[in-house]
């Protein structure tokens, strides 16, 4: 048997082991930081180890790795395993093709152009539109920067930036925003960051005016991000209104879709990112609501000459045969790339688009879920916004990071806080479309009971 063959079945039968145990311990068993290095033996030496070493060590590393696929893992925007999505992501693995040329990726090229083309259809684009992909949401939105910038003043990508340019996002917008202002050269403190309403959307009477300040202050705004799903609240800014006030001066419109604008498959919560068709550039991360592996995160534009202008560069060593419509490195921020598109397709291939529209329609129900227990429970407190897959609660006027650091210290659950405005809270994430409703139910009974048996505990880190 050859080795590849061999290290094939070790993960078989780890995965299987790690499937079983799964289903008895869904929490992993937790490691203090400090205790890490103790705990497992990941020094490496100068000599190798045997096969059944190396396999034992591996499901050492494996069994005490947070879980991140079970009904008790609520704690970030992604969670449970779309098996498909799996096996598109190993096939990737193993093929290995790097998405620069049509050349080394060949039919890859084709899932992933099959992929972009589909979701700017489903936004109502023409073929003029495209797309691309990378790692993650915080470098999808960094290419719409770019673009914005690029395409505000095109030499700036052969002179550098030479004006005070600035950008627009909401306070509640993700964090990637200043830190893309950051490496774009327009820099942090160029970043407004707008007010939100009560709903943690971004005001855009507020917005409108601070464009009109900078103006007459000499800036020039370049960019207005309008974020499908904030990163706590997973509220929706609205883009109708911002794509009126972007036209009237010119103005890039990005939507950060990292976290929700996958309602994009749904005919039920599309109208959340109702005018989508009009912005310019729009990512979505499949890794989050569409249940894909990490990474997979889409960026479309409406023109996709901004791609070419922002990302291309000849290079003989590299482009060597076929149109630059299939040499995908021509529009992208890597070199070597990764073949994400792939678990996508396969996921889509496989349940459809109306499979999609399920997976995304799965987790707001559970949403509602949540939202209905707690407003029906008078020991809770409710933060959240309708339509959203971020359920905002306090318990019992417990701080929110002490439950969540005790639930986790303890192997109970894990589930993270946040914050909105003065509050701070427990943030639930129904993200994971693989749970059903008693999962979002027995979250909560956990919780109670973990709560109500370690009162001790509790009043411990209130004296702390
Ligand atoms: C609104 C929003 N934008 C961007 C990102 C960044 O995405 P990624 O973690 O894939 O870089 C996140 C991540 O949670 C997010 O919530």
């Amino acid at each position: 048997m050859i080795e590849l063959e061999r290290s094939l079945e070790v993960f078989n039968r780890i995965i299987k082991d790690l499937l079983a145990d799964e289903e008895l311990k869904p929490v992993a068993e937790h490691i203090p930081s400090a205790r890490l290095y103790n705990r497992l033996d990941l020094k490496l030496r100068k000599e190798g180890i045997s096969s059944a070493e190396l396999e034992k060590s591996l499901k050492d590393l494996v069994f005490t790795t947070p879980r991140t696929a079970t009904n008790a893992f609520f704690n970030q925007l992604f969670g449970g395993r779309q098996d498909k999505a799996i096996l598109g992501d190993l096939l990737a693995v193993m093929l290995n093709n790097s998405m620069y040329t049509y050349k080394a990726a060949g039919p890859q090229i084709g899932v992933e152009k099959v992929v972009l083309r589909e979701v700017c259809d489903l936004i109502g684009w023409d073929k003029n539109s495209d797309g691309t992909l990378a790692p993650g949401g915080s470098m999808t939105n960094f290419m719409g920067m770019l673009m914005a910038r690029d395409a505000f003043n095109e030499k700036t990508r052969f002179e550098g930036v030479h004006q005070k340019m600035t950008v627009y996002t909401s306070k509640e917008s993700h964090y990637s925003t200043p830190k893309n202002a950051a490496f774009a050269g327009i820099g942090r403190d160029n970043v407004r960051k707008i007010a939100s309403d009560d709903y943690g959307r971004m005001d855009n009477t507020i917005l409108r005016k601070t464009i009109e300040e900078d103006i007459v202050n000499g800036f020039h705004p370049i960019l207005i991000n309008c974020t499908a799903g904030t990163t706590v609240l997973g509220a929706f800014d609205n883009i109708e209104e911002a794509s009126i006030i972007a036209k009237e001066f010119n103005i890039w419109l990005h939507v950060d879709g990292a976290y929700c604008g996958s309602v994009l498959f749904s005919k039920k919560y599309k109208h959340l990112i109702a005018g989508i068709e009009k912005v310019d550039s729009f990512s979505i991360n499949a890794h989050k609501m569409l249940g894909t592996p990490l990474g997979c995160s889409l960026i479309v534009v409406k023109d996709k000459k901004h791609l070419h202008d922002s990302f291309s560069n000849d290079a003989t060593y590299l482009y060597q045969t076929d149109h630059d419509e299939f040499n995908l490195g021509k529009t992208s921020i890597q070199c070597g790339r990764r073949n994400d598109a792939l678990k996508l397709w396969v996921l889509w291939k496989s349940v459809g688009t109306n499979g999609l529209e399920l997976i995304v329609d799965k987790q707001l129900e559970l949403a509602d879920t949540a939202r209905d227990y707690i407003r029906n429970h008078t020991d809770y407190i409710d933060y959240s916004v309708d339509d959203s897959v971020s359920i905002c609660f306090n318990y019992k006027g417990i701080p929110a990071r002490d439950i969540c650091t005790l639930l986790y210290e303890h192997s109970e659950l894990l589930v993270g806080y946040g914050s909105f405005g003065k509050d701070e809270f427990i943030r639930l994430v129904t993200i994971n479309a693989t749970n059903e409703n008693e999962d979002i139910l027995n979250f909560f009974k956990i919780m109670e009971t973990f709560v109500e048996e370690n009162e001790v505990l509790f009043l411990k880190e209130k004296a702390n």
